[in-house]
């Protein structure tokens, strides 16, 4: 295989610069072409497609976001719009391709397949909810970003007396909410793989209260089953505490990538050229207990996720 091309789509996510630059200078060691596309699918079906060399890919290790953009494309699920992805790539003659972003995206990474395309899918999502990796590219340094946020936030809800919910990312899973939940401490985590009744969550803020702690942070995914401020007004009309809301929202997206989300992108962008180079393909690519695992693409998104549910349990012990 001599041409290859990338693309990032969907949410961008911290480390995707980190593995775009690990796919083409691992690309150039191999005497391929590497061809970066911009805007996800969209670019893609409009052929936003350029030849990149090695000093394209200088000094973005450390940047957020990613320097070939994304999108969501509604275009791409399109009988039009897919036809025409198809079609640039014919017409760029690229040989194979690889896709970094989340699970809509691998979806759509699938469909290339199935239209014959030689794709290789790469986790870059700061939800981390791809049950194929512990962990997706982005979603460390997500965490360590709530994690700064949770302190600074702990300061003024002690200084007040004050219950404050924060709710975090993670469109339908609780990942963002629980690791940050557990390594900051939080009282109470609520994410949506797992229904907490009201008056549970009323009882354990009263429970604290009456032993002494004063103040309280609820760690809440957005995807939890009712929205921060109906949950802040329904708590502090049972309780009479006072509630305060912060919704991170989109700083969660941003900021250099740590070593860690680093180091995975730069594994993980590695290996999707060393496949592809072997003529290898129709692969997801994640970090499974610290190792490189290549799984069969459709199936790899089907898999069972019991990474939350594994330490979800430890928020109740650990915060009691
Ligand atoms: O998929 C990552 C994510 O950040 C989700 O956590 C969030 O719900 C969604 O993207 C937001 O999507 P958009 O950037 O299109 O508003």
């Amino acid at each position: 295989m001599k041409r290859i091309a990338v693309l990032t789509s969907g949410g961008d996510s911290p480390g995707m610069n980190a593995t775009i630059r690990a796919i083409v200078r691992s690309a150039i060691y191999e005497g391929m072409d590497v061809f970066g596309v911009e805007r996800g699918y969209e670019g893609l079906i409009a052929g936003e497609i350029a030849q990149l060399n090695r000093r394209s890919v200088s000094d973005v290790i450390q940047r957020g976001g990613t320097i070939l953009k994304t999108a969501r494309s509604e275009k791409f699920r399109t009988d039009e719009g897919f036809k025409m992805a198809l079609n640039m790539l014919e017409s760029f003659q690229i040989e194979g391709l690889v896709v970094i972003g989340g699970n809509g995206s691998l979806r759509g990474a699938i469909d290339l397949m199935k239209a014959g395309v030689k794709v290789i899918g790469l986790p870059g999502t700061i939800d981390n909810d791809l049950p194929f990796t512990d962990f997706a590219i982005g979603f460390d340094t997500a965490v360590n970003t709530v994690l700064s946020a949770i302190g600074n936030v702990r300061d003024t809800s002690a200084s007040h007396d004050r219950t404050t919910i924060i709710e975090v990312m993670g469109a339908n899973c609780g990942d963002i909410a629980v690791y940050a939940g557990i390594t900051g401490g939080a009282e109470i985590v609520l994410i949506p793989e797992r229904e907490t009744d009201m008056n549970d969550i009323c009882r354990i803020l009263i429970e604290n209260r009456n032993k002494g702690k004063m103040s309280s942070i609820i760690l809440k995914a957005e995807g939890f089953s009712i929205s921060t401020d109906a949950l802040k007004r329904e708590i502090a009309e049972r309780t009479g505490l006072d509630v305060k809301m912060v919704i991170l929202g989109y700083i969660q997206r941003g900021g250099a990538p740590t070593a860690a989300d680093r180091l995975i992108a730069s594994r993980l962008g590695h290996e999707s050229v060393r496949l592809l180079k072997g003529d290898v393909h129709g692969k997801a690519v994640g970090i499974v207990g610290g190792e490189i695992r290549a799984f069969d693409l459709e199936p790899a998104l089907e898999m069972t996720d019991t990474k939350i549910t594994d330490l979800d349990f430890l928020t109740d012990i650990l915060s009691s």
